[in-house]
């Protein structure tokens, strides 16, 4: 597995971490792409439960190189802390290495995060509030703070300097009050010394680890319905989690990419505002908010809950060139009569089988279900294929052959171990 991408196929919260720490085994870099903190990847290894928000999530192997790539966006303050919380855990985080190029979080993005939702009231996106749209906004309209900048103080504080002018006016308008640029650049430089071993040109690591015949597994965060480009605009974070943001996130080119690793969950949730097709309003979609334990890993919301969407996955499959699938939480699903999943969409009279160009039609959009058969035997101690239920492998085979894509891994439970490898 030379290099591989794994992306999450719908809103986030798929079980990228804990996917990406069993294929980090077979790999020697593991580098984030994108996204911020408002990622929350879960690793659960003998018993214990690790949850990563910056750190990419091979950290746990002590050999491996780990990387924020340069299209990650980053709070010192939340990376310094998780740092610190891991090597407080045994875990050491000598081997990160930071892309020069990041763009930092500054403490006006979280303010202006907060205040923008508020001012959209029920038009709001219900973002993690952790500053990531207003610090893209920023990378993109040239007025960002870079990882590289912290090591150039007269250049740090002339940049913040002239991002505050502007903000300032911004923050006095809400109320909130304009922040001293000096005092910004002062704490912001406190972080240097902790930032200066980790700073590095991980483009150029990357490659030369491919070139040397090493692997490396990209780990994306959020979900292809939450992509900037192809989600459910504007319900979407600020970033391209789609496996063609692994290439411009990371400095690596697209004929270095082996293979792309779709990760699904075997129903669907979603976190925040926008439309949700296959949303389920009764008790089906609260037991499998309770026997999922769909609380967000990092706000600690309630995830909202719904059956399997394929034609949304089938998009998630194209848009990403996903070359083969892992389907998680099947054992969530254990014990249902009978099991929905979405193969199309009516809006009014029209029926999609493929997901709607227009955002009207998608928030309009019905699900037209599939019945199939459930299965009552659990199914968490499953070691291979054979040892699940008929009804469970139906179900598997029926995602397969939707999607024309084949399922490589079936995760019955939250553990390492609690993971089918297909032959
Ligand atoms: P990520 O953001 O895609 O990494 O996913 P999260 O970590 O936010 O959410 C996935 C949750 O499901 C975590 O609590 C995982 O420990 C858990 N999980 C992952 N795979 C399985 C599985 O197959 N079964 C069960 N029951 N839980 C799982
Ligand atoms: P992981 O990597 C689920 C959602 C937010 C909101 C929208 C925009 O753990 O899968 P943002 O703060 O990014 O501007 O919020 O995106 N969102 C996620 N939902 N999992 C995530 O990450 C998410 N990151 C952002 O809830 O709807
Ligand atoms: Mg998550």
């Amino acid at each position: 597995m030379p290099a591989t991408i794994v992306i999450g196929a719908q809103w986030g919260d798929e079980g990228k971490g804990k996917i990406t720490d069993l294929l980090a085994e077979r790999h020697n870099v593991i580098a984030r792409y994108q996204g911020g903190n408002n990622a929350g990847h879960t690793i659960v290894r003998d018993g214990e439960e690790f949850k990563f928000h910056l750190i990419p999530s091979g950290i746990l192997y002590p050999n491996k190189l780990c990387v924020i790539g340069n299209g990650v966006v980053i709070d010192p303050h939340i990376l310094f802390g998780e740092i610190e919380a891991l090597r407080e855990r045994g875990v050491s985080v000598d081997n990160l290495r930071i892309s020069a190029n990041a763009h930092l979080i500054m403490p006006y993005h979280v303010l202006l995060d907060g205040v923008s939702e508020k001012s959209l009231g029920r038009f709001r996106i219900g973002t993690t509030g952790r500053g990531i749209g207003p610090c893209y906004v920023d990378k993109v309209a040239r007025l960002g703070i870079r990882v590289q900048d912290v090591l150039d103080e007269k250049i740090l504080r002339r940049k913040i300097h002239a991002a505050l002018v502007e903000k300032n006016l911004l923050l006095d308008l809400y109320d909130i009050g304009a922040l001293d640029p000096d005092q910004v650049t002062d704490e912001l430089l406190s972080y240097r010394e902790r930032f200066a071993p980790h700073i590095a040109d991980t483009s150029l690591l990357i490659n030369k680890a491919l070139d040397d015949g090493r692997s490396v597994l990209f780990e994306g965060a959020q979900g292809t319905l939450l992509d900037i480009d192809f989600g459910t605009y504007p319900f979407v974070t600020s970033s391209n989690p789609i496996a063609g943001g692994a290439c411009a996130g990371t400095g690596v080119g697209p004929t270095r990419i082996n293979y792309v690793m779709g990760v699904a969950k075997a129903y669907t949730t979603r976190v925040g505002e926008g439309p949700f097709p296959t949303e389920l309003d009764d008790e089906v979609g609260a037991a499998m908010c309770e026997v999922g334990h769909e609380y967000g890993t990092t706000t600690g919301r309630k995830r909202r809950c719904g059956w399997l969407d394929l034609v949304a996955l089938k998009f998630a499959c194209r848009v990403s060139g996903i070359t083969h699938l892992a389907i998680t939480k099947l054992d969530v699903l254990t014990g249902l009569p009978t099991i929905m999943v979405c193969t199309k969409y009516k809006v009014g009279r029209k029926v999609y089988d493929e997901f709607p160009l227009h955002q009207t039609e998608f928030h309009h959009a019905r699900p037209v279900l599939k019945e199939l058969p459930g299965w009552n035997e659990p199914v968490t101690k499953a070691l291979q294929w054979a040892q699940l239920p008929q009804g469970a492998r139906d179900y598997i085979t029926f995602i397969s052959e939707y999607t024309r894509t084949e399922v490589k891994l079936i995760a019955v439970g939250p553990g390492r171990d609690e993971t089918i490898v297909m032959p």
